[in-house]
């Protein structure tokens, strides 16, 4: 089937199977590999991204359930000069990768639990990561990353 989906404010239209999931579409379509796969369980969370504003796991979504909605990777937060979306410049700051591999989830993710919450608790922010796994650093500099967003965002 033909589907067109708006990925960071360009049109990608393909003529795809059924059930091809979103994440490789992305991937694979889009030619956008910022977005991770890692798990086939639907657990870890690398693959988020913002459908139509909102967070959701691209391996748990259809391409063609996407077809005609915007999707937000994190190779689209940037500015048009390449300066890092504030989320970014946190998770810099405040050193929350290690590997990496988890960071454009953890990223998307943050980025909508402020939108929902623009002065999270730290309780707050630790359950609303909960679908997003990191095996390197223990969530602290992630948890310090996105309140200090919040912060940021609120001054
Ligand atoms: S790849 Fe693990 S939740 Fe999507
Ligand atoms: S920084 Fe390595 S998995 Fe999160």
């Amino acid at each position: 089937m033909k589907v067109t989906v708006t990925v960071n404010g360009e049109p990608v239209a393909a003529e795809v199977e059924d059930r091809l999931l979103l994440v490789h579409y992305l991937r694979e379509v889009a030619g956008l590999t910022a977005t991770n796969i890692g798990c086939d369980t639907t657990s870890c969370g690398a693959c988020t991204v913002l459908l139509n504003g909102e967070s959701v796991k691209s391996c748990t979504v259809l391409a063609a359930q996407a077809d005609g909605s915007e999707v937000v990777t994190v190779e689209g937060l940037a500015g048009p000069g390449g300066e890092l979306h504030p989320m970014q410049r946190a998770f810099h700051a405040e050193h929350g990768l290690q590997c990496g591999f988890c960071t454009p989830g953890m990223v998307m993710a943050a980025i909508s639990l402020l939108r929902e919450n623009p002065a999270p608790t730290e309780e707050q922010v630790r359950s609303g990561l909960e679908g997003n796994l990191c095996r390197c650093t223990g969530y602290h500099n992630i948890v310090r990353a996105i309140l200090a967003a919040a912060r940021g965002a609120a001054e």
